[in-house]
Parts: C-alpha cells; sequence; structure tokens
C-alpha cells in the first residue's frame, strides 16, 4: 500500500466531518476521501444487521478508491460493525467509541451522562467498555433520538433543536454529573448550544482528538504515515445533498471538494 493513498473516512451522514477537522488539523499532508451516507441516516435507529451491511457498502468504496485506511466516523457504525470489518477486510480501521474512561477516570460527583444513539448504546462493544471502567460511578444515559436528523439539516441553532436537547440533558442535571459524554460523532456540532444550556463547570468530552491520534500512530505502525509536504486534496461524496457539508467545511472551502452521487 502507498503511503500517498487517502485515509477513508465514512459515517452515516455529515457528523463524521467533526472527525475529518481532528485527523486534518493533526495530519494536514495526507489525503482523504469522505463518505456522508446522509440518505441512510440516522443509523442509531436501525438493527445491528443492517448497520453492518452499510458499513460493508461504504468500506468497499473506499477500498475501490485506493483508501489505505478506513476511519468509521460514527460511534454506531463501530460499536455495531467494527468486528465484522476487521474480520473482512485486510486494512487497517480506526474506530470511535465513547470516551468513558477520561469521563470516569475524572468525575467528583461520582455521576457523568452519556448522549449518545439507540444503536450506541445497546451494543455489546459499549456495555463491555462502560462495565469496564465505570466502577461504581453512576452513568446516566440518554439516547439522542432526532437530534441526528436535525443536525444533517444543518439549522444548528433552531428552535426544535434547544428544546430536545434541553429534554435530553436535564437527566443528566438532575443526576448531578460533572462530565457528559458525547457518544456521536454528530453531537460535538452541538456544543455551543449546550454550553449555553449548561452551567460551566460540566466538562463536554468528545473522541475526535484521540481519534486523530490513534489514526496517526496506526499509519506509522503500518509504514503507512505520508511522509512528503504535499498540499492534500479531500474529496467529499454524499448521497444526498451537499448544502449541510458545504456549511460545516466553510473554512476549508479551497481544498476540498463536495460531490452529490448515488451510493
Ligand atoms: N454519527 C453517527 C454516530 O456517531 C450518527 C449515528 C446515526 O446515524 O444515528 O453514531
Amino acid at each position: 500500500m502507498n503511503r500517498l493513498a487517502p485515509i477513508g473516512i465514512f459515517d452515516s451522514g455529515v457528523g463524521g466531518t467533526s472527525i475529518w477537522k481532528e485527523i486534518h488539523r493533526l495530519l494536514p499532508y495526507e489525503r482523504t476521501m469522505y463518505l456522508a451516507d446522509s440518505r441512510n441516516a440516522p443509523y442509531g435507529e436501525r438493527k445491528r444487521e443492517e448497520i453492518i451491511q452499510l458499513s460493508k457498502k461504504n468500506t468497499e468504496l473506499l477500498l475501490d478508491a485506493g483508501c489505505k485506511l478506513i476511519v468509521v466516523a460514527c460511534n454506531t457504525a463501530t460499536t455495531n460493525a467494527i468486528s465484522e470489518l476487521r474480520a473482512t477486510y485486510d486494512i487497517p480501521f480506526i474506530g470511535i467509541e465513547p470516551a468513558i474512561k477520561p469521563a470516569a477516570l475524572q468525575t467528583h460527583t461520582r455521576s457523568i451522562g452519556i448522549l449518545a444513539t439507540k444503536g450506541t448504546l445497546s451494543s455489546d462493544l459499549f456495555h463491555k467498555t462502560s462495565e469496564l471502567f465505570a466502577n461504581g460511578i453512576r452513568i446516566t444515559e440518554v439516547i439522542g433520538k432526532g437530534l441526528v436528523p436535525l443536525i444533517e439539516q444543518g439549522d444548528l441553532d433552531s428552535s426544535e433543536l434547544r428544546e430536545l436537547l434541553q429534554n435530553y440533558l436535564q437527566p443528566m442535571l438532575d443526576a448531578k454529573v460533572d462530565h457528559i459524554v458525547l457518544g456521536c460523532s454528530h453531537y460535538p456540532y452541538l456544543i455551543p448550544l449546550m454550553q449555553e444550556l449548561l452551567p460551566k463547570e460540566i466538562k463536554i468530552i468528545d473522541s475526535g482528538a484521540a481519534v486523530a491520534r490513534q489514526t496517526k500512530a496506526v499509519l506509522e505502525k503500518n509504514e503507512l504515515l505520508n511522509l512528503e509536504d504535499i498540499s492534500a486534496t479531500h474529496q467529499f461524496y454524499t448521497n444526498t445533498s451537499a448544502s449541510t457539508l458545504q456549511k460545516l467545511l466553510q473554512e476549508f472551502n479551497e481544498s476540498i471538494s463536495i460531490e452529490v452521487r448515488e451510493f
């Protein structure tokens, strides 16, 4: 495999761009190819088998395009499908999981909250991780039903979004959490709204930077890190409309292309 080949990234939609931004910040010379499977979002309400099938479809498109490593920039796809993907394809995969460990290590109130999709919260992988780290800590799990479709629409300050989020945060406030883990790659786009709705002592944790560091480490280990100072190209594909991707990636306009296509 070629060091100059792109990193492949997929998500059920636009949310994985929050991970792409971290990867691009850490590895600016790496080429990337991103699939936003927005037509099939939200994955979080689907059965495990369907999530596996969709993840395989995305993986095969990225493999056909010559990607050297694949980042599953979706908690729902990681927690439900990454073991299948690793068993099926001979390429390194990086996944994203809710960052329970740092929250569990840092909490003073011994109470943390997790906002994630139904698919993530009901997965075996999530249960295993939370049992491992949440020793004696109260975990308030909340399913963010309806948040992903609203984020997909691109209005990150709508009254509908605000109201829904407020309802989801309330049980966490009642449980006196001091850390809230974002267990969905779409949710970092809610951070400004959450900061308005939450007392400032509550820390919001997402996994984007950790995924970028892990991507770098795995590329290094597999001798796949690009060592050349090139001006990298970034291709984004969506199977619905380009407008939300354009909005979220505005600041990168000069170095990215966004295409709508069937997949
Ligand atoms: N970004 C996906 C995740 O991290 C959203 C899941 C969905 O489509 O429901 O879980």
